[in-house]
């Protein structure tokens, strides 16, 4: 690779971290050196010819378009992951793509994030298995991905140039961990830096982000890729760990970094990095590749299917409605425009040309012997139209059961923009009302990309299925699910609040002024609901089956509790008459944090098919990171008592477990602005301030003692000592005496 870089012009290097046209990168035929081709997305192949453009807007060639993320999440099931990530493979192959941009794992901060259809989770933990999981099913089939959007990429409002404020334990502990895991399990090939400002600077020349967490810390051995138009400074970029800017800006940035580098702005050796990272990545994928598979279409077809139901969440089904009976019953009325035209994925860079689309009234009519009847009800659009409206209640009045197909019509979210509130359209509420007074058997079908309320929708129809956006087989999933030959698989990924108003991001969304608070800090999705104690529709993990689960058992064993780590093995069985899947989740309580942490965080989960009567025993495992949280000194693991608990969604716990972790107390580093707490919580700080004490002719306990403490605890030493000179009129150089200690506790 030296040797090649070393007969490079440095024409010839800048051109290659500059991007050719839309979706490749240079060439240097002189040397052999390829294009490599990179494109959309993170849910179907998105290949333009013609024109190319990043939002989605110019035709594609046809791939299958599978479940969008926030279906493929509700799945917990890494193993379908990867399966799809293979088949995105497969197509990308023969589309001629050697790198798929996805998977997205911005945590979901806000239901109202324009882009939440393409992010797994409100939860770390959940998103970086989840991730990982893609990355390495794309991967094993010889084609590269790109883990974006790196990072702090949770809105669409002025994405480009917002600058997210974050503390950095918030950053390390939620909207890290995701790209920390994946980079360190499954290692993509790319990651793409995101459009924002972090804390005052772009992703694009942050170095702290680029090099600091992505390399030095996580051992990031891939490239960076800008996503596109993202950088507005080549040669900050460049400086600060950003590879490959895409798409190319001409010879605008080329000749940018050409006379840095002459001029000794840029030292040539940063640019050389840069190239060697790209062509590394590119000739390891390159070499290794087999010849292109055959893609079977069908079966890809059928897996998008089968990934829909399992994403899909069945959130309530009163007196047991569904499934229904394909053979036994009078008319079934299909309601709603999306059973006709599904609203099946998002718009904008991940927006894919589909192979085939099912549409569920078809798959319904196909499915069944009885009487199945449609009417649109509204416009595709939402819009309101007297006719649909009267002909949809007027069908309902005269059938058995109806099936209504309602959710967010296309122009409500986007990649590109936020929504401004989460209500399903009042057409559709108010249908769903109208229709809920000549009939209550109904069951409704949800599309949509971000969590939307359904307040008014529980309680009015007795069934309610959440689809999310779930691809071109969505169709056939739903008349699956309606008849019970697919089993609703799906668990929450993000909380369902009650109204907007309750949520985590509430009062700093979207920012103003080019900023945006993450105020809430650690306590996203179900941390701030259950920090504050908020009843919610329907909780993170929450989902219902056909059949019931029991969490019968647990036990946790801990190999030596000087170590955090534990393992946790919990029996479960399928206490009803049909197979089904349960996702048996685990979360972690710190009992006696000295800092704020969330009640309990999701740290290990497990889908399992049980047949009806079979019991299973699961095994998850906790290292020190499900113990830890970010504090001065790092990953922290403080000794006490933790609570393990299990079961089938964040609030629904049957089984806990509390353990002892007497691991050695990592000591606060003490410094010239410590308190005196924090002096007497140190092992060698207490020893060393007695002395002094005695030194000084006061009491040793005289400020460590329990009535003294919790009211000089807070203040720092230095203050203290200012007072101590000033009461017994001593003469001492405080700063000195300060420093004197601080070398005592360094040397003790
Ligand atoms: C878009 C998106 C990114 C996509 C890229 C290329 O703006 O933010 O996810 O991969 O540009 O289309």
């Amino acid at each position: 690779m030296h040797q090649l870089i070393a007969e490079m012009t440095l024409e010839e290097k800048a051109g290659l971290v500059s991007g050719a046209a839309f979706w490749s990168t240079r060439p240097v035929e002189r040397l052999s050196i390829p294009a490599v081709t990179m494109t959309d997305g993170p849910h179907g192949v998105r290949m333009q010819r013609q024109s190319a453009d990043h939002l989605g807007l110019n035709a594609s060639e046809p791939a299958t378009c599978f479940p969008t993320a926030s279906s493929t999440g509700s799945t917990w099931n890494p193993e379908l992951l990867a399966e799809m990530g293979e088949a995105l493979a497969h197509e990308s192959r023969a589309l001629g793509v050697d790198i798929l941009l996805g998977p997205g794992v911005n945590i979901k901060r806000s239901p109202l994030c324009g882009r939440n259809f393409e992010y797994f989770s409100e939860d770390p933990f959940h998103a970086g298995v989840m991730g990982a999981a893609f990355v390495r099913g794309v991967q094993s089939q010889g084609v590269g991905t790109s883990l974006k959007h790196f990072a702090a990429n949770n809105q669409e409002t002025d994405r480009m140039r917002i600058d997210a404020q974050v503390d950095e334990r918030t950053l390390r502990e939620i909207y890290f961990p995701a790209f920390e895991r994946i980079i360190r399990e499954a290692a993509p090939t790319t990651v793409m830096c995101s459009y924002n400002k972090v804390n005052g600077l772009h992703a694009s020349q942050n170095s702290w982000l680029l090099t600091d967490m992505l390399r030095k810390e996580w051992g990031f051995n891939g490239y960076v890729v800008s996503d596109w138009g993202a950088v507005g400074d080549p040669v900050a970029a460049v400086a600060a760990g950003l590879d490959l800017e895409m798409p190319s800006t001409g010879d605008r940035s080329v000749n940018a970094i050409i006379e840095a580098v002459n001029s000794g702005v840029l030292d040539e050796s940063l640019l050389d990095l840069a190239v060697s990272r790209i062509l590394t990545v590119h000739e390891n994928l390159l070499s290794t590749r087999t010849s292109a598979p055959v893609v079977d279409f069908d079966a890809h077809h059928a897996l998008a299917g089968r990934i829909a139901a399992e994403g899909t969440v069945l959130l309530s089904n009163e007196g047991h409605l569904l499934p229904l009976s394909a053979a036994e019953g009078d008319t079934i009325a299909v309601i709603g425009e999306f059973a006709r035209t599904p609203r099946y994925q998002g718009a904008g860079s991940s927006h894919v040309n589909p192979t085939r689309l099912d549409d569920a009234l078809t798959a319904i009519q196909a499915a069944t012997t009885r009487t199945v009847e449609f009417a649109a009800g509204f416009t595709f659009d939402g819009d309101r139209n007297e006719q649909l409206h009267a002909e949809a209640i007027a069908l309902a009045a005269r059938s058995s059961v109806v099936v209504m197909f309602l959710g967010l019509p296309p122009q409500n979210e986007s990649e590109g923009f936020d929504r401004s509130h989460i209500l399903l359209p009042e057409t559709q509420r108010n249908l769903l009302d109208a229709i809920a007074r000549v009939n209550r058997n109904i069951v409704v079908i949800l599309s949509n990309g971000g969590a939307v309320s359904l307040q008014g929708i529980i309680g009015t129809a007795p069934s309610i299925l959440e689809m999310w956006l779930g691809g071109q087989a969505s169709g056939t999933a739903a008349a699956d699910l309606i008849f019970g030959t697919a089993q609703p698989g799906g668990r929450l990924a993000e909380t369902i609040p009650h109204s907007l108003a309750q949520t985590p991001a509430f009062v700093n969304w979207p920012g103003e002024n080019g900023v945006v608070r993450y105020g809430e800090g650690l306590y996203v999705g179900y941390r701030w609901y259950d920090h504050t104690e908020q009843d919610v529709a329907f909780p993170f993990g929450y989902g219902l089956s056909y059949t019931t689960f029991n969490c019968i058992s647990m036990t946790v064993t801990v190999p030596d509790n000087t170590k955090a780590q534990a393992s946790v093995e919990i029996s479960v069985t399928n206490a009803g008459n049909r197979a089904g899947a349960e996702v048996v989740q685990v979360y972690v309580t710190d009992n006696e944090a000295s800092v704020s942490r969330p009640r309990r965080e999701l740290k290990g989960f497990t889908k399992v098919w049980l047949e009806p009567g079979e019991v299973k025993n699961l095994l998850v495992e906790l290292d020190e990171r499900a113990f830890a949280f970010w504090g001065t000194a790092g990953w922290t693991v403080e000794p006490g008592t933790f609570t393990i608990h299990a079961g089938p969604n964040s609030r629904d716990l049957p089984l806990a477990e509390v353990l002892t972790l007497n691991v050695p107390q990592q000591s606060t580093i003490l410094d010239t602005e410590s308190t005196l707490q924090e002096w007497a919580s140190h092992p060698a700080g207490l020893t060393v301030l007695k002395q002094a004490m005695i030194r000084m002719g006061q009491s040793a306990d005289a400020l460590t003692n329990e009535e003294s403490l919790p009211i000089f605890g807070s203040m720092p030493l230095r203050t203290i000592l200012g007072f101590a000179q000033q009461a017994n009129a001593v003469e001492f150089d405080v700063d000195e005496a300060l420093a004197n200690l601080l070398s005592a506790v360094e040397s003790a």
